[in-house]
């Protein structure tokens, strides 16, 4: 039977450090550090900046059910760290759970914005809206997922990255 207790993913919005906490945890627990982004953007041979200009938002959202569908059959531990969007459909939230322990990474909006400010690579914070009315505006719309998806919620304000990754071992 395929073992899947002990694999953790991190869930939460873009910059609440799933990438940094996720290496640093697999580092700890001596496992693979796995990124529904990285395997979508190998799949795929394009940025996720080029998919989403390329072939639109819709296509992107298939490829991440795509990305953790194909994960389902994955043997042997491992971190798994899912793009901020990801959580939002059901079906996604259904293959995490199965996957292992979803854990939440939660960030005040003020800490978000300013590990944003100069990121030009995430395609849904460019644009005229100020930085952390966007923040707000698309959290507000998540959040509920986010804690409806996990089982723990780990706070990372004002922590340094091996002490959230500790906290979750
Ligand atoms: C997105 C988050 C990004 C990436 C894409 C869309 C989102 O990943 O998947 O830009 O909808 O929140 P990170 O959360 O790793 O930044």
């Amino acid at each position: 039977m395929l073992r899947t207790d002990g694999n953790v993913i991190l869930i939460g919005f873009m910059g609440c450090g799933k990438s940094s906490v996720g290496r640093k945890l697999a580092g700890l627990l001596a496992v693979p550090c796995l990124d529904t982004d990285a395997l979508i953007e190998e799949q795929e041979k394009m940025t996720i900046r080029e998919i989403f200009t390329r072939m639109g938002q819709a296509y992107f959202r298939d490829a991440e059910t795509r990305a953790v569908r194909s994960l389902t059959g994955r043997e042997g531990r491992y971190v798994l760290s899912v793009g901020g969007g990801l959580p939002l459909r059901a079906e996604n939230r259904e293959i995490l759970r199965k996957l292992g322990t979803v854990v939440y990474l939660k960030a005040s909006v003020q800490t978000l914005a300013e590990r944003l400010a100069r990121d030009t690579t995430r395609p849904l914070l460019q644009g005229e809206e100020p930085l952390e009315e966007k923040i707000t505006r698309i959290l507000s719309e998540r959040e509920a997922l986010y804690e409806e998806a996990c089982s723990h919620v780990v706070l990372s304000d004002g922590k340094s990255v091996r002490e959230v990754a500790q906290e979750i071992k």
